[in-house]
């Protein structure tokens, strides 16, 4: 059932996993990112699919798990520099591609999501 959400749209949980797993594999590799993240991913994933589901429209998982997200707030331990930022936002690009989710949605996630990491960054280069 398509319910009208990117979520739904995109394929549902299946594909947003897919998506979290093409993305931490992208930021596993990327030099401007690996400084910030645990060198096991594990968890981080784990987590970060809770929250893509819940924000692409799906069931509430981040904040059954996590409460509420505060973003911001979360990520102040961590240096988010304007570099930071746009290499985050390429491996999402990137791991959109990978799984070939339609350019429609891709286009809709990224627009979304830039704004969401413009309000992370809390560091100047
Ligand atoms: C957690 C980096 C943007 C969602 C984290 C962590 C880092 C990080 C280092 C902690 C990982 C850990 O200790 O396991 C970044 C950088 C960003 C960025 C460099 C660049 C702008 C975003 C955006 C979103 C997001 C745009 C949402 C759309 C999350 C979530 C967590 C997280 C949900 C887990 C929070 C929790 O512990 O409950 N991020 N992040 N991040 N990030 Fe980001």
């Amino acid at each position: 059932a398509n319910d009208g959400t990117i979520y739904e749209a995109i394929g549902g949980y299946d594909a947003v996993d897919q998506l979290n797993t093409a993305f931490y594999e992208r930021v596993a590799q990327h030099s401007d990112l690996t400084p910030i993240f645990p060198e096991d991913l594990t968890e981080t994933a784990r987590i970060q699919l809770l929250f893509f589901v819940q924000f692409f429209g799906g069931p509430r998982l981040y904040e059954e798990e996590r409460g509420h997200p505060m973003l911001r707030r979360r990520h102040l331990p961590f240096e988010i520099t304007p570099t930071r930022r746009n290499a985050w936002l390429e491996c999402l690009e990137g791991a959109l591609h990978d799984v070939e989710i339609a350019e429609t949605y891709r286009t809709a996630i990224l627009e979304r999501i830039t704004l969401t990491a413009n309000h992370m960054m809390n560091t100047s280069e």
